[in-house]
């Protein structure tokens, strides 16, 4: 089968910079940027009045100095937060970041975007369609426009609906028997695998279908180097200064 176009490049820094600067902010993608990486992971999510916000997990208690869950804050309340101290002191004050500042980072920078919808539970659809939306307002000018990945199926196929124009991928995290039936319903450009369960096989099926395979997160060279060794298309890692977004490997 014909592959799905694909402009993204091999090496995408997750979170930003993952373990380096507090993970979603800006401060962390400005880390990945000045270490080379030219395409992001961010996890996205909406508050209580739908404004989109950077944020792993459903509650702000570990990466904020909040509480509760992110979908009952409002924006005024969310942009009061600290979102760096919980790291390190170096980053006291850092706020948390919304869409909007990424998409405007990355479009200065000349950069490209994995946004990962992970709604809070029970707001699947609405998170799904507002992002979706927003990416491609967002992003109508540019050429390359962001990947949008997700977990969760309903939340994809929202985004499906509000963007048909945005590529697509489904996450994996432990292998589910019907993961074909499912990407191809919701037309997936790529299937990104937890780097446990990727095997030769699922490569292999992934190409056959026309997608593309790629995986999280990466953060040890010998697990780089199987995934590389079984095609791998793609890998998203924490160790921005350990791998080089330009060459794959540093001599450690
Ligand atoms: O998008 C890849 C990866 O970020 C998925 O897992 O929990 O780190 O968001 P998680
Ligand atoms: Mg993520």
């Amino acid at each position: 089968m014909k592959q799905k176009d694909w402009p993204y490049p091999q090496w995408i820094a997750h979170r930003g910079a993952g373990l380096h600067a507090p993970e979603n902010t800006l401060a962390a993608f400005r880390y990945g940027y000045q270490a080379g990486y030219r395409m992001f992971e961010c996890d996205a999510k909406l508050t209580a009045d739908h404004q989109i916000i950077l944020l792993h997990d459903a509650t702000l208690d570990r990466t904020t100095n909040g509480t509760g869950l992110a979908s009952e804050v409002s924006w005024d309340q969310a942009q009061r937060l600290d979102a760096g101290q919980w790291h390190s002191t170096l980053y006291a004050g850092e706020p948390v970041a919304t869409l909007d500042r990424l998409n405007a980072f990355c479009q200065a920078n000349d950069c490209m975007l994995n946004i990962e919808i992970k709604p809070v539970p029970g707001h699947e659809l609405i998170t799904g369609t507002l992002i979706a939306q927003a990416a491609c307002a967002a992003w109508q000018e540019c050429e390359i426009k962001p990947l949008l990945s997700s977990f969760s199926v309903d939340a994809l196929r929202a985004a499906m609906e509000a963007a048909p124009e945005l590529a697509r991928a489904q996450l994996m995290h432990t292998l589910r028997p019907q993961w074909q039936s499912t990407v191809n319903e919701l037309q997936c450009h790529a299937l990104i695998c937890n780097h446990e369960i990727v095997s030769a096989d699922i490569v292999g099926s992934v190409h056959e279908m026309g997608m593309r395979c790629l995986s999280y997160t990466v953060n040890d060279e010998l697990t780089a180097r199987r995934l590389i060794n079984l095609g791998i298309d793609g890998l998203i890692t924490d160790e921005v200064e350990r791998f080089d977004p330009r060459n794959g490997f540093k001599s450690i």
